[in-house]
């Protein structure tokens, strides 16, 4: 296995995700915890030293411990991690000036010198490549025995490598994506480290189970289930772990989808045999929306609420000591700050923040290392169906903020009928995996129309469809006419209640994907 000692770059984790992409294990450990005794124990393949804000320069700045060098395995230092190598084995690194610190896109050119970390660079007719910088100290000395490999203008140590040793140092970031080429070189550096790429999902998967086993003992543990892919592969990784000492709450607020509620009961009680609590609650919270059309207030009200209900349940499951949640990397911001090591700070989930302390809960969550598309594939490897894991993003407070003005029961329903036309007339073109996100709002006007011989009165429908990558920005998507008729013809004949439907053109900005 692979150890990557972090010294407090916002993009340790790329890295170990670059390195999974490889099929090869791999840890993160703060540099902290990693000592000589931590080393001999750990007994790493190859080791790589992240990035991090400190400067070497500055006395009692973070270091490896010095076994790292006599161990006889490759290592990979990267930015901050170069400098400490170069300094811990006799080279210079100089404190940032204006004119040496680079940050952002950077080129390097070769030298004459070639070694197989770069095999696959500087390929293309003008011989350079494209990397990501962001460095304000820089080398200005190198440690006997390495030699400059490629250059940048801001770094004539961009690249360098000391053969004998296998040590390899870089000043840019090959982690992340704009270093395009970045994984050729770590699929090199494990390659030159030996290893054979053979890990998987399937191993990763049991790994988290043993972890889980070890981090939550015979203790009970509660989990909120909303159906969605995070917190599905949560609940069905813990069960695989812990089996009976987990129950998973699903709180109904009575605002999900056609026929959802009953899909993921059957689906987590049948297929999982898990034990799965359907807090039907959805009277209690259309009751307390009723009159409510401030988005914002809705919002808080349905937050508001679902904890008190889920802490209601929780309650009941007596002897629970761990509260699981489905957080993913992205949700981990990594605090800048460095006061004396590298932190992260968590920022809380939508729907169940500031529930672990008000209930003296410990938290475990074993998806926080993962990106989404990681949490899909392992999902697939717990036999999560293709068609769930695919499945488009929906919001915690469900349809509600997809039926602005006030929510009625009504509404709800009509709005259920159609949307479920327009998710099945998109199945049915072969749409849905080129879409980010599609759903129908219901308006909150009615309109004149006419039918057969007779005057309508009823509600207008909003179509939306965007295209984004991670919902941050989005675009429309461009259905074609013929698609867009037969689907508003289909909804208004099929849908008692609606009589005008609207597609929404807006991108993101200006809009928001949600109406509310
Ligand atoms: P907006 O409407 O802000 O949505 O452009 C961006 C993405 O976030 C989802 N979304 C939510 N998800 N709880 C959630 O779990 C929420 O309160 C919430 N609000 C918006 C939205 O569906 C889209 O994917």
């Amino acid at each position: 296995r692979l150890l990557i000692i972090d010294f407090g770059s916002q993009v340790t984790q790329l890295i170990a995700r670059r390195l999974r992409e490889l099929n090869v294990y791999c840890e993160i450990h703060p540099y902290q915890k990693v000592t000589d005794a931590f080393l001999t124990e750990f007994a790493p393949k190859a080791i790589i030293f992240s990035g991090g804000p400190d400067s070497v320069t500055r006395e009692g700045s973070p270091r490896p411990p010095q076994s790292a060098y006599t161990l006889g395995v490759p290592i990979l230092g990267i930015c901050y991690g170069q400098q400490v190598m170069m300094q811990d084995l006799g080279g210079v690194v100089e404190a940032g000036q204006s004119h040496t610190a680079e940050f952002g896109r950077a080129y390097v050119k070769p030298t004459e010198l070639k070694t197989d970390l770069f095999n696959g660079w500087f390929l293309d007719p003008n011989g350079r490549e494209q990397v990501w910088m962001s460095h304000g100290d820089h080398v200005a000395k190198l440690a006997p025995g390495f030699d400059v490999y490629g250059t940048s203008s801001g770094a004539p140590f961009a690249m360098t490598a000391d053969l004998e040793r296998r040590f390899y140092a870089v000043q840019f970031h090959p982690e992340v994506h704009h270093t395009p080429n970045g994984a050729t070189l770590y699929a090199n550096f494990v390659r030159l480290a030996g290893f054979t790429g053979d890990w998987t999902m399937g191993a990763y998967r049991e790994e988290m189970i043993q972890k889980i086993r070890d981090e939550v003992g015979d203790k009970k543990v509660i989990c909120a289930l909303s159906g969605g892919v995070d917190s599905s592969v949560t609940g069905i990784l813990l069960h695989e772990a812990i089996g009976d000492q987990l129950t998973c709450v699903f709180v109904d607020h009575g605002m999900l989808r056609l026929n959802e509620a009953e899909q993921v009961v059957a689906m987590f009680r049948e297929n999982y045999n898990l034990n799965l609590i359907h807090a039907d609650e959805s009277d209690l919270f259309l009751n307390a929306l009723e009159g409510v059309s401030d988005p914002e207030v809705k919002r808080k009200t349905i937050g508001k609420l679902f904890i008190d209900v889920f802490q209601k349940y929780a309650n009941e499951i007596e002897g629970a000591e761990f509260l699981a949640q489905g957080t993913l990397y992205p949700d981990v911001i990594e605090s800048v700050s460095f006061s004396g090591g590298p932190s992260v700070t968590i920022k809380s989930h939508h729907n169940v923040g500031g529930l672990p302390e008000k209930m003296g809960l410990k938290l475990v969550e074993p998806l926080r290392e993962l990106f989404k598309d990681e949490v899909r594939a392992l999902g697939t490897e717990l036999g999560l169906p293709a068609s769930f894991i695919g499945r488009h993003p929906f919001p915690g407070p469900g349809l509600a903020i997809r039926c602005p003005g006030e929510i009625t029961r009504e509404k709800l329903d009509i709005l259920r009928k159609a949307d479920a036309i327009y998710i099945d007339q998109i199945r049915k073109h072969g749409l849905y995996d080129d879409i980010w996100q599609a759903f129908a709002a219901i308006l909150p006007m009615r309109t004149v129309g006419v039918m057969g011989d007779g005057r309508t009165y009823d509600f207008a429908l909003a179509l939306r469809a965007v295209t984004s990558v991670d919902g941050m920005t989005a675009d429309y998507y461009p259905f074609t006419h013929e698609f867009l008729g037969e689907t508003s013809t289909r909804i208004i004949n099929e849908v008692q209640g609606i009589n005008r439907v609207f597609y929404d053109c807006t991108s993101k900005p200006p809009g928001t994907i949600e109406l509310e």
